[in-house]
């Protein structure tokens, strides 16, 4: 009998969920009922988190509380920093997360028990620690020490602390916090069903957010901000923007980075906002190479895909790409920095998944041979 095959899982629901809407008709993305746009504009990381980690947004009591429980995990387990000394200078930063993630299973007292207590205190300390790793070996790369957490500053500033060693100003502060709040959550998408489908044999957090990171640093999820980039960076000019686009398309399946999305037929709505962050950063730099060519290459695509009938618009990672080249980020960091905010959506999802756990298992449709004759090897 024919079976049916969803390739990629498209237009598969694996459960029911509480966290985010995604209307990719529409382009809206709400994280529990409350508009992206709205929560880009009005909050920050941590009240955004409180949020999709419980019903709804915290009262002024209970985000003093979360902020200050997590400012007390912020600093990492000594052996944690050593590892990190310990990777070659030319580690990509995505992999010693993903490294010093899975570390830090060791260094935890109770890491398996995934109650629903513990695996909250698990996640608020992931939660604190993922800006640490990451600005940490940004510095030890660099063969610098790392600046030890400052307890009273939120998670975005204490990230571009970490990362400089000064005290960062307000507008790159809220600039990082929108960032942080548009990458928090996205349902389903292969990281967090990566991470959901590990916690599903119900084996702990750490390994279920060291899979995570694993899918994310790929090109076609969180690792495309940095292939936008890269591919900015090899075109290198406005005027050579179409020729590329071109010769891209022209290729069998060829893909244009930063474009496309399973769910949305429209663009991406944290694409919108992006958008307006790199034309103002463009603005105040007076450095707009980057947004001219994120433009341009936005032109191209929508005229090209028209052409062709397809809805191929704009996804988070296109404008994040410039956004953060012109919050002077490395290109290597930009996965790392969607994983600093995403472990905020991976965990909201973890404990759903652990509160109503089935083991994720699939199948495949065998078409491979059957009946064969067993020569033994000598007769082979
Ligand atoms: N450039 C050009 N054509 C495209 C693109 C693109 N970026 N994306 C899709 N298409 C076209 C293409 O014609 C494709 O058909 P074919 O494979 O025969 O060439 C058709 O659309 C369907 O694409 P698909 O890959 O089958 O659709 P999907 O739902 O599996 O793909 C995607 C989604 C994100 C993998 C794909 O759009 C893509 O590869 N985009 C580039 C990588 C990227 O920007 N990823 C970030 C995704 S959003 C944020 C995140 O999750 O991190």
């Amino acid at each position: 009998m024919a079976q049916t095959i969803y390739p990629g899982l498209a237009g598969i629901n694996i459960a029911t969920s509480q966290i985010a809407l995604i209307d990719g008709i529409k382009g809206e993305l709400l994280y529990r009922g409350y508009d992206i746009r709205e929560l880009a504009d009005r909050v920050g990381f941590e009240e955004v988190t409180y949020l999709l980690w419980n019903d709804d947004l915290p009262n002024r009591t209970r985000l003093d509380a979360f902020s200050d429980q997590l400012s007390g995990l912020f600093a990492l387990p000594d052996p944690v920093y050593n590892l990190l000394h310990s990777l070659p200078e030319d580690t990509q930063p995505i992999h010693a997360i993903r490294t010093a993630i899975s570390a830090l299973a060791a260094f935890d007292e109770n890491p398996d028990d995934v109650s629903t207590e513990n695996i909250h205190r698990i996640g608020t300390s992931l939660l604190a620690k993922f800006p640490t790793i990451t600005a940490s070996f940004e510095r030890i790369r660099k063969g610098m020490d790392p600046v030890a957490p400052d307890p009273d500053l939120p998670v975005a500033a204490n990230f571009l602390y970490m990362l400089t060693g000064e005290m960062p100003n307000a507008a790159a502060t809220r600039t990082m916090d929108v960032a942080l709040v548009l990458h928090a959550e996205h349902g389903s998408n292969a990281s967090t069903f990566t991470a959901r489908t590990v916690a599903s044999s119900l084996t702990d957090v750490y390994s279920a957010i060291t899979s995570a990171v694993a899918s994310l640093k790929g090109p076609l999820h969180g690792g495309a901000n940095a292939a936008v980039m890269r591919t900015l960076e090899e075109i290198g000019s406005v005027e050579g923007v179409e020729r590329y686009v071109l010769d891209a398309l022209a290729q069998p399946h060829g893909r244009v980075m930063g474009f496309g999305h399973r769910v949305y037929r429209v663009v991406d709505p944290r694409a919108i906002i992006l958008k307006e962050v790199a034309r103002h950063l463009a603005e105040e730099s007076g450095d707009s190479k980057w947004f001219e060519m994120s433009l341009e290459m936005e032109r191209v695509m929508d005229r090209e895909m028209e052409r062709q009938g397809k809805q191929i618009k704009p996804n988070v990672d296109f404008f994040s790409a410039s956004v953060y080249r012109m919050l002077g980020f490395p290109t290597d960091t930009y996965t790392p920095l969607f994983a600093v905010a995403r472990i905020s959506g991976w965990m909201a999802h973890l404990f759903e998944q652990y509160a109503d756990n089935h083991l994720m298992r699939p199948r495949l449709v065998y078409e491979g041979p059957r009946g064969r004759v067993f020569k033994p090897i000598d007769q082979r």
